[in-house]
C-alpha cells in the first residue's frame, strides 16, 4: 500500500519570531511536492505564531512534548488541549533528548502518547539505541522494548508516526546508511505486524532521524519501509525543502 511520505522538522529549542517567520516564508514560498505531509514543530512558545504564518495546505504545525494530564498544578508543562488550542496537529513523544536530559521513560512516553491520542494530537513516537546499545548488538532489542511500552496501551495507532532515531547519529552529522536503516524499519515492522496485526503495522509511517539532511535524502529514496524523516538541524536551514522533495 502506499503510505504518504511524511516529513517532520524538529526546531528543538531553536529560534526566534525572525527565523521561524524566515523558515515558514520558504516553505510557502517553494514549489512543494503535493503528496508529501510536512509537520513543523517549533519551541511550544511559538506554535501559535507559526501556525498563524503557515499557508501551505502540505504543511502542518506540531508540538515537541505534552504533559499527560489536562491541566492543574504542574508548572512549566504544556497540555496537549493547549497545544490544540493552538492549532498544533501533532507532537513529538519520547524524543531521545527527553529521555536522556528529562528522564523520561518507556512508561512515561506510553502513558503520554495514549493520552495525546484520545484527545486528539497526533504522535510522532521516537524510538532508537544508543551507541553503547548498538555495539552491544540490541538495537531491535531497545526498539521493542520501547514499542512495547506503547503497545501496552494504545491500540489504535492510526494517528501515530513512528520515528526511528539512533542517539548516535543525532546531531552528530553521521546518519545511518539507507541500507541499514532499511534493514531496521523492516525489522520494526515485522515486529508490528506480530503486535498490532498487518493492516495496522502495514499503514503505519516510520520515519528515519539522525543527521538527515539535503545531501544525504536522496539516499533513502527507494528503501520501501522508510517513510518519510523527521529532521533536526537541517529543518532550521533551506536544504529543509530538498528532504521534503525528495521523493518528487
Ligand atoms: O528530531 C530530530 C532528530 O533528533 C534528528 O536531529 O537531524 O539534528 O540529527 P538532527
Amino acid at each position: 500500500m502506499a503510505r504518504t511520505f511524511f516529513v517532520g522538522g524538529n526546531f528543538k529549542l531553536n529560534g526566534d519570531k525572525k527565523s521561524i517567520k524566515e523558515i515558514v516564508e520558504r516553505l510557502n514560498t517553494a514549489n512543494l511536492a503535493e503528496n508529501v505531509e510536512v509537520v513543523i514543530c517549533p519551541p511550544a512558545a511559538y506554535i501559535d505564531y507559526t501556525v498563524q504564518l503557515v499557508n501551505k495546505p502540505q504543511v502542518t504545525v506540531g508540538g515537541q512534548n505534552t504533559y499527560l494530564k489536562a491541566s492543574g498544578a504542574f508548572t512549566g508543562e504544556n497540555s496537549v488541549d493547549q497545544i490544540k488550542d493552538l492549532g498544533a496537529k501533532w507532537v513529538i513523544l519520547g524524543h531521545s533528548e527527553r529521555r536522556t536530559y528529562f528522564h523520561e521513560d518507556d512508561k512515561i512516553v506510553a502513558d503520554k502518547t495514549k493520552f495525546a491520542l484520545d484527545n486528539g494530537v497526533g504522535v510522532i513516537l521516537c524510538i532508537g539505541e544508543t551507541l553503547e546499545e548498538k555495539k552491544a548488538g540490541i538495537t531491535l532489542e531497545v526498539v521493542e522494548r520501547q514499542l512495547n511500552a506503547v503497545i501496552a496501551e494504545v491500540k489504535d495507532w492510526t494517528n501515530v508516526v513512528i520515528a526511528y532515531e539512533p542517539v548516535w547519529a543525532i546531531g552528530t552529522g553521521l546518519a545511518a546508511t539507507a541500507e541499514d536503516a532499511q534493514d531496521i524499519h523492516a525489522s520494526i515492522r515485522k515486529f508490528l505486524v506480530s503486535k498490532i496485526g498487518e493492516k495496522a503495522a502495514e499503514e503505519i509511517r516510520i520515519l528515519y532521524g539522525g543527521s538527515a539532511n539535503g545531501g544525504n535524502c536522496s539516499t533513502f529514496k527507494d528503501k520501501k519501509d522508510i517513510d518519510g524523516f523527521l529532521v533536526g538541524g537541517a529543518s532550521l536551514k533551506p536544504e529543509f525543502v530538498d528532504i521534503v522533495n525528495s521523493r518528487m
